[in-house]
């Protein structure tokens, strides 16, 4: 299923609430990320899907396998619909959380993060100190593959990566892409920016888009726009 998910970056739930304002009585799929969740708290969850909303807790756990399996268990309490998890935690820590989900018998999509999008290959030669042969590219691929291996329905990446992940991992492997820019508007801090329609092509599950939406000034509008170029209504 293809969705458009409004990554929910405020820094309070005034201002998010502020912002829903704008999409009344509609259903929506919202990205609550740290800055929100630690907050606000899960009463924010909690009151976002008592109104209908879908919820992808950004939270990027990453911690050892036993510590991660019980923060997953508090997790999926809150009836979220996406978590996600480092990939870079290891088979171990990946498989436990997920078994958590499977075996709570929710319908939770588990995403992997593989590289941050901060972190160039530069910074992952020097600093993260990863195989100078092995390309970035090399890197989220294998990433990609452990996050399958363990279990994961997917990951988060760049459109632009989606159709080398799906040749590789299959069709229904989940592909969850940030980076989002119509053509009209400014790419902000993005520098790999792909176009709505341009993310449908490639073939992205869902796109998480953020300020084209939050910082617009008809926020109704951009959303309902953006989601008809992805979904090519
Ligand atoms: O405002 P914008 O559309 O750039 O927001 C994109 C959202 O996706 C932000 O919440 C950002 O943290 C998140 N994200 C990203 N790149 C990643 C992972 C997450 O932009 N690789």
């Amino acid at each position: 299923m293809k969705d458009l998910i409004i990554a929910m970056d405020f820094p309070s739930k005034e201002k998010a609430d502020e912002f829903l304002i704008n999409f009344k009585g509609q259903k929506l799929f919202l990205k609550i990320g740290m800055e929100l969740f630690y907050k606000e708290g899960p009463q924010i969850v909690k009151e976002y899907k008592k109104l209908g909303h879908k919820i992808f807790l950004d939270l990027k756990l990453h911690d050892i396998p036993n510590t991660v399996k019980s923060a997953t268990k508090s997790l999926i309490d809150l009836d979220v619909d996406m978590i996600n998890f480092h990939i870079s935690g290891g088979f171990n820590m990946l498989k436990e959380a997920n078994e958590v989900i499977i075996n709570s018998n929710k319908n939770i999509i588990a995403l992997g993060v593989t590289m941050l999008t901060s972190n160039d290959e530069n910074i992952m030669h020097k600093e993260i100190k990863i195989d100078n042969n092995l390309s970035l590219n090399d890197v989220i691929l294998s990433y990609a593959n452990l996050a399958k291996n363990a279990g994961l329905q997917g990951i988060v990446c760049s459109a632009l990566e989606v159709p080398k992940i799906k040749e590789n991992l299959g069709e229904n492997f989940v592909t969850v892409t940030p980076g989002i820019r119509p053509k009209s508007s400014q790419s902000d801090d993005q520098k790999r920016v792909v176009s709505p329609s341009d993310a449908r092509n490639l073939g992205s599950d869902y796109i998480v888009v953020g300020r084209p939406i939050t910082k617009s000034e008809n926020s109704l509008d951009a959303y309902r726009k953006i989601k008809k170029e992805f979904l090519g209504e």
